[in-house]
């Protein structure tokens, strides 16, 4: 099996870690970077760090608005897959990335699997609700991280869907140790467990409106907890353009590797965030997260009572960041740490149609391919 795997932003590296590295055992795998994120510590660090392979092509396309971005990176990858022909394009999430290779390979009909499929925020002001909803109806192959997931496919009318659990659970779980004894982020920032609250901000809907930044800024400067703050490069030029000065309780840093990261989420006592990734990773860690939004695809993590929303209100910001500290059950809601596994033996079976004797046709498997 030949697969051209699309990646480009922060998340997306550490995603396809763990699948790249089964996908690797008996397949052929061609990693495409499309320079979606650059800075060495939005990329290089994460390929360093996690021991993915060299991207065997990176197409540089760095930032710019929606359309520029999406429409470079589509032209671009378009000649990569017409040069390749895999059997497959694998993309990960919700990015500009995602979409750019979703639709690159389903013009040129070549089938499409999506790892994180079927979330919803239902926010269709969010670019990433867009990207979602429009790979996922191109894709030939829907990969679940949850079961609530594949049933909003089904709600959707895509019937075929897999559950294979969350790959970002495998990936925590693999670089745990790791984290423990190589990161000396707490050491380095002097900074004891549980005493202090790790904080990300950077999605556009929160760091492109002055009033939202300024307003989650002050729920953290509130909370009056010793706060750090890895700042997404987004954020640190919304900041200095706007000339916003931090409180002294909130120390803005750069952005951390992922074994810095993941050391951080383990020893907080809370975590606030934007972030969908950070949202999964405090509950795997265990931690009380506050989402500075007001919808979250990770509805089961507000289920379970260890996610609140408390959107940009600086009030319920800082009463939540020191007080929030949930003790009820964690199920495993995201797998058992082997989903990526089930990935690649799912794209091992073919797109539904090609098995079923049709012909390639995107995103609704014949209904007698039931999984
Ligand atoms: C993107 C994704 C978002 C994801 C996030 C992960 C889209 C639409 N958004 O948002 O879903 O949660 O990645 O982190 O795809 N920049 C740098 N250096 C870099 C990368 C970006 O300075 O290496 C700056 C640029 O000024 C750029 C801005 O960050 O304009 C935003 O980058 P972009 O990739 O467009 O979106 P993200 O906010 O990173
Ligand atoms: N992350 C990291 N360093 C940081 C911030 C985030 O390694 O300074 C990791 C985080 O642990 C998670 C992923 O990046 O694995 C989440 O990416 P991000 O928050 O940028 O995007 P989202 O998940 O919201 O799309």
């Amino acid at each position: 099996m030949r697969v051209l795997t699309v990646v480009g932003a922060r998340p997306q590296f550490v995603k396809a870690g763990p699948v790249s590295a089964v996908l690797r055992r008996e397949n052929r795998e061609f990693l495409l970077h499309t320079g979606q994120h650059y800075d060495r510590e939005m990329s290089a660090i994460f390929f360093d760090e996690l021991g993915l392979p060299t991207p065997d092509r990176n197409l540089d396309i760095g930032s710019g608005p929606h359309g520029e971005q999406t429409g470079r990176m589509l032209a671009a990858i378009e000649r990569v897959v017409e040069e390749q022909r895999p059997d497959w394009v694998l993309v990960y999430g919700d990015t500009n990335s995602t979409l750019a290779g979703a639709l690159a390979a389903v013009k040129l009909h070549v089938p499409v699997a999506h790892v994180e499929a079927g979330l919803r925020s239902f926010d269709r002001r969010m670019p990433e609700e867009i990207n979602r909803v429009v790979t996922d109806h191109v894709s030939s192959l829907c990969l679940c991280p949850t079961a609530a997931a594949s049933a909003q496919l089904e709600r959707e009318g895509m019937a075929d869907a897999v559950v294979t659990g969350d790959v970002m659970y495998d990936a925590f779980i693999e670089q745990a140790d790791r984290a423990r004894s190589r990161s000396r982020v707490l050491q380095r920032l002097g900074l004891a467990p549980d005493e202090f609250v790790l904080a990300t901000v950077h999605r556009a809907e929160n760091v492109d409106d002055a009033g939202r930044l300024g307003a989650i800024l002050d729920g953290l400067a509130r909370s009056r907890c010793r706060v750090v703050l890895p700042l997404h490069p987004r954020t640190r030029h919304a900041i200095a353009r706007l000339g916003i000065t931090l409180d002294p309780n909130v120390h803005a840093v750069e952005p951390v590797g992922y074994l810095d990261m993941i050391q951080l989420e383990t020893a907080a006592a809370a975590i606030v965030t934007d972030s969908g990734g950070v949202q999964k990773e405090a509950y795997f860690a265990g931690r009380p997260c506050v989402t500075v939004r007001e919808s979250t695809e990770w509805v089961e993590t507000v289920e379970t009572g260890w996610n609140r929303l408390v959107g940009c209100r600086p009030e319920a910001i800082a009463e939540a960041a020191a007080c929030f500290r949930p003790q009820g059950e964690r199920p495993d809601l995201f797998g058992d740490g082997h989903a990526a596994e089930r990935v690649v033996a799912a794209l091992s079976r073919g797109p539904a149609d090609v098995r079923a004797g049709g012909p390639t046709r995107p995103g609704h498997g014949s209904p007698s391919t039931s999984r």
